[in-house]
């Protein structure tokens, strides 16, 4: 399988079990994000990649996970080219909070400081978790 053969399209409810299953790979559900954030990576009928954009305060890239057997193969970096070119007007940045920080920097996000996070997320400035946590804030320019 090659890149050209993967379909980057917009998540429909039929796609539901197959992102929950995907994520659950990796430990990760879809925290209550509606399948209509999801943006899917296909092939030949499968859904082999999946990442999610949320808008609260930022907007933020969430819940990106690329199936096992198909890692390194640039089917994440298609997602994020993806939900880039198709961002809402109106926002300047994309974030995100990651412990895959080398992935982000590799498709042009830049790390935050820590404390950036609590001005960006309402739960961390809530997190009793925050000193201890290993997610990186970054954030990747839109306007570039
Ligand atoms: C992170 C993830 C989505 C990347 O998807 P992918 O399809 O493997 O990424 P790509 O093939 O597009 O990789 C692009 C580049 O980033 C690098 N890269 C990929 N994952 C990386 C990681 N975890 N750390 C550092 N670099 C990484 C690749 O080596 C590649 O570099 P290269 O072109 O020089 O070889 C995927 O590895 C994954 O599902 N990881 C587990 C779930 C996870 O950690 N999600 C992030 C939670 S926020």
């Amino acid at each position: 399988m090659n890149t050209k053969e993967i379909i980057i399209r917009k998540a429909e409810d039929s796609d539901i079990e197959s992102v929950q299953t995907l994520l659950s790979t990796y430990f990760l559900d879809m925290d209550g994000v509606d399948i209509e954030h999801f943006t899917v990576a296909e092939s030949s009928g499968r859904v082999l990649g999946c990442a999610a954009v949320v808008d609260h305060k930022c907007l933020e890239l969430h819940s990106i996970a690329v199936h096992p057997n198909h890692r390194n193969r640039g089917i994440g970096s298609l997602l994020v080219e993806h939900i880039v070119s198709n961002a809402p007007d109106g926002w300047g940045y994309l974030y995100v909070r990651t412990t895959a920080p080398g992935f982000f920097e590799h498709v042009g996000f830049l790390k935050l400081q820590d404390r950036e996070k609590i001005k960006l997320w309402d739960d961390c400035a809530k997190c009793d978790k925050f000193e201890r946590c290993r997610q990186s804030a970054m954030r990747l320019c839109l306007k570039e």
